[in-house]
C-alpha cells in the first residue's frame, strides 16, 4: 500500500456542501474582495484563539512582516529567532531592514531555547519570534518573562500550530501578535494562500488593517505606505468551514501520533516529545534517525512519502551568508537538521496506513 505525505480528500468532502453554498453567495454578489465573509472568519478566528482582533492577510509571511512593521521595527534594530524554522521567519525580519539574530533550539521540543534567547539579547533587540514548530508551542511562559524584563516584543510564529495550547492558552494569544499561515498543507489550510494576524493590541490591529489594504483609512485616504495583502474572500469561506472542525481534526492528528509512538517504541528512532504543559497538534510528525537518506529512499521504494523539515538551518543558507555564522555556531539545530525526518500524518490517516509506514521503517532501521 502506498502512503501519501498528506491526503485532505476526506477533509474537503466534509466541508464541500458548505463551501459550495458560500462560493455561490460570494459569486452572486460579485463580492470577491474582503466583505462580510472575511469579517465573519476574522471574528471566528479571533474567538477561537481567545484574542480581541484578527486581521486576514494573504500569507503567513505577510502576517509576520506586518506584525514587525506595526511595532515600528526597522533598520538598526535586531530581532531574535530560532535558526531551525522555515525561512519565512527570517525573511520577514530582513524585509523590515532589521538584523536577524539566530539562536539555537531545545533538544527536546526543537523550539527556541529560552536561555539562549536570553543570552542573545542586546540593547538593540526589539523583538523575538518564537516559532511553534511542528505543532507544539515554544516555552512561552519563560520567553514572555525574559522578553518582558528587557522590553522586547514577542511575535509568535504560529504558522505550524493552529489550535495548539500552552496550558490553557491558544497559540497566537500570548505575544503582542500571533501570525498564522493558511497554506494548504497547514492544520488549518485554505485552497490557496492566506494568512492571519491576531492580537489584543488596538494599535497593532489598526496598523495592520491599514498596511494590508494600501495603507488606507477609508476609500480615498492613505495614512501610511501600505501593500495589497488581503485575505481572499473565497479562501475565507473555505477556512471558516474548516475552522469548525479544527479541534476535532487536531484530536485525530494526536490519535495518529499516538499510534506512531506505540508502534515505534523500541525502534532505533527518536520520537517527538510533548512537553507536559502543552497540547501538541502534530502539524508534522518528525523523528530523528541514523542514515536518513537511505531510509527515505527505502520508504520511497515502498511507495511511502517522507519529507525533511528542514535540512539546512537558516544561518547556513546562502541567502543568510551575510549574517556571518559558520557551521558549528548552533550545534543542536545543525544536528537536528542532519537527521530529522517527517513521516506522513493527516487527520484521516488510517491505522493501516500508519502501520504500513511503521512496518517499513522498522525494517529499514
Ligand atoms: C514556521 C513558518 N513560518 C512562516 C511560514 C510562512 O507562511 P506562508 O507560506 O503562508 O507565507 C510558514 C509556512 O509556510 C511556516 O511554516
Amino acid at each position: 500500500m502506498s502512503v501519501p505525505f498528506i491526503d485532505f480528500s476526506r477533509q474537503n468532502q466534509a466541508i464541500q456542501a458548505e463551501v459550495d453554498a458560500g462560493f455561490k453567495r460570494v459569486i452572486e454578489k460579485s463580492a470577491f474582495i474582503m466583505g462580510p465573509d472575511v469579517k465573519k472568519f476574522e471574528d471566528e478566528f479571533a474567538a477561537f484563539c481567545g484574542v480581541k482582533y484578527a486581521a486576514g492577510v494573504n500569507s503567513g509571511t505577510d502576517a509576520l512582516y506586518f506584525a514587525l512593521a506595526a511595532l515600528g521595527i526597522g533598520p538598526g534594530d535586531e530581532v531574535i529567532l530560532p535558526t531551525h524554522t522555515f525561512i519565512a521567519t527570517a525573511l520577514c525580519v530582513s524585509d523590515t531592514g532589521a538584523t536577524v539574530r539566530f539562536v539555537d533550539i531545545e533538544q527536546e521540543t526543537y523550539n527556541i531555547d529560552p536561555d539562549k534567547f536570553a543570552r542573545a539579547i542586546t540593547p538593540r533587540t526589539r523583538a523575538v519570534i518564537p516559532v511553534h514548530l511542528y505543532g507544539q508551542m515554544a516555552h512561552m511562559q519563560q520567553i514572555c518573562q525574559i522578553a518582558g524584563k528587557h522590553g522586547v516584543a514577542v511575535v509568535e510564529d504560529a504558522c505550524q500550530a493552529h489550535g495548539a495550547r500552552y496550558k490553557a492558552q491558544r497559540s497566537g494569544s500570548m505575544g503582542r501578535a500571533g501570525c498564522f499561515s493558511f497554506y494548504p498543507t497547514k492544520g488549518l489550510g485554505g485552497w490557496g494562500d492566506g494568512g492571519m494576524l491576531v492580537t489584543n493590541d488596538d494599535k497593532v490591529y489598526q496598523t495592520v488593517s491599514m498596511l494590508r489594504d494600501y495603507g488606507r483609512t477609508d476609500r480615498y485616504s492613505h495614512r501610511v505606505k501600505g501593500f495589497n495583502s488581503r485575505l481572499d474572500t473565497l479562501q475565507a469561506v473555505v477556512l471558516s468551514a474548516k475552522l469548525r472542525h479544527l479541534d476535532e481534526w487536531n484530536a485525530m492528528r494526536r490519535d495518529v501520533a499516538a499510534i506512531y509512538a506505540r508502534e515505534l517504541r523500541g525502534a532505533a528512532v527518536a520520537l517527538p516529545q510533548q512537553a507536559a504543559d502543552r497540547d501538541h497538534v502534530y502539524q508534522t510528525f518528525a523523528i530523528r534517525l541514523k542514515e536518513r537518506e537511505r531510509v527515505m529512499e527505502g520508504l520511497k521504494t515502498r511507495g511511502i512519502a517522507s519529507l525533511i523539515h528542514y535540512p539546512i538551518p537558516i544561518h547556513l543558507q546562502e541567502a543568510y551568508r551575510d549574517a556571518g555564522c559558520a557551521a558549528g555556531a548552533f550545534p543542536v539545530a545543525e544536528a537536528v537538521a542532519a537527521d530529522i525526518l517527517s513521516l506522513p500524518l493527516f487527520p484521516h490517516m488510517t491505522e493501516a496506513q500508519v502501520l504500513e509506514v511503521t512496518g517499513a521503517l522498522k525494517e529499514l532501521v
